[in-house]
């Protein structure tokens, strides 16, 4: 949990699995996680000093406190009921620092949460799809091939209608978004399953859903009027009214849910506990700085909570420490 070992681990990471400079040659023998950031390099070029994917974003500060409920599922620190401070970050999708934040490019947006713990940090990284397009890192790997190949504005390559074709969740995840009016009224999802540890060694698996007051997203016709950056402007003009509040919540699987399957939601009916209440509210002083610093991985985790046997937690934490290698290494 110790932050410092875990940038550390990130740094070191990143050193043994970057490859020096970006290449867009896509090494079929480079580690997995190296092939995922050079292909997002592919599709979205590379803009040095922003990540590889979710570029676009803004950085905000609060607090969370957690209800009873969630110290009754896990022996986690961040159960205790104390208020700790939280840095979060939103963003767009996509590896385009300027991309506009009503194009649908920038679907699904993000929310990632490092929650300041006295011994370290632990963090949350969500966005906006209910699922996941993909199962697997080697899929995610595909899918940036084949999107690359087909960049916005030209005909589908074959390349990606065949990838398409075989992999229906893609179409069903996407067909989950929407553009959202504010930061501040989007669900998020972790989509990866967890696991949740009690202090008598209980375990239960869940996944994360982030509950904004309320749901707001646009029709195709307002969207086309908001400025390229609505989003990254509503936030800061929101806050200067007054905190934005969120519900951390857990869904709880049951027996014979699938873990390892990002791409399969677990049917409505599943419990969902409320585990406590986000409230941000300010962003940060200098956000541009602040982001450039950050690194959220979804598998820091603390005692009390345990990565499940989805094969994307790993993956993701690999790639993201490669992205952030790159994108602090300097010019
Ligand atoms: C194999 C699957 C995935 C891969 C390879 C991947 C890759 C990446 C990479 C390389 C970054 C840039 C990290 C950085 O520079 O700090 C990133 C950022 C991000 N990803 Fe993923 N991603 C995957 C799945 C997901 C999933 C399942 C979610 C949400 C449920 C997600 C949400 C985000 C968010 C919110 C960010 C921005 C984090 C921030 O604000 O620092 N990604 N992803």
């Amino acid at each position: 949990m110790a932050t410092l070992i875990w940038n550390a681990l990130a740094a070191a990471l990143a050193a043994t699995i970057t490859v020096g400079v970006p290449t867009w040659a896509c090494a079929a023998d480079a580690p997995v996680a190296v092939q995922i950031v050079d292909a997002l390099n592919k599709r979205f070029g590379v803009h040095p000093g922003f990540r590889a994917n979710h570029a676009k974003g803004i950085v905000a500060e609060g607090s969370f406190k957690a209800s009873p409920e969630a110290a009754s599922l896990s022996r986690s620190p961040l159960f205790t009921g104390a208020r700790l401070p939280v840095t979060v970050r939103f963003s767009d999708s996509g590896g385009l620092p300027d991309l506009p934040d009503a194009s649908p490019l920038a679907n699904p947006h993000g929310m990632a949460i490092k929650f300041h713990l006295p011994g370290g940090e632990s963090d949350i990284v969500a966005n906006a799809f209910k699922f996941f397009p993909v199962a697997t890192p080697g899929d995610f790997l595909a899918l940036q091939l084949a999107a690359a190949a087909s960049p916005p504005g030209s005909p589908m390559s074959p390349h990606l209608m065949a990838f398409l074709a075989g992999h229906p969740s893609v179409a069903k995840a996407n067909a989950t978004l929407g553009t959202p009016a504010s930061f501040a009224e989007e669900q998020y999802f972790g989509v990866d399953a967890f696991v949740f540890v009690t202090k008598a060694g209980k375990k239960q698996s869940f996944r994360y859903i982030i509950a904004p007051e309320k749901v707001v997203h646009l029709s195709k016709e307002e969207a086309a009027k908001k400025s390229p950056d609505y989003l990254m402007k509503d936030l800061p003009a929101r806050l200067a009214k007054g905190p934005v509040t969120f519900h951390l919540k857990a869904q709880l699987a049951a027996a014979g849910d699938p873990t390892r399957d990002p791409t399969r939601a677990w049917p409505d009916d599943r419990p969902v506990v409320d585990l406590g209440v986000l409230t941000i509210d300010r962003v940060a002083a200098d956000s541009a700085a602040a982001e450039k610093k950050l690194l959220f991985l979804p598998g820091r985790l603390t005692d009390g909570i345990e990565p499940s046997d989805d094969p994307l937690i790993a993956a993701r934490d690999a790639a993201y420490a490669v992205s952030f290698g790159r994108r602090t290494a300097g010019p």
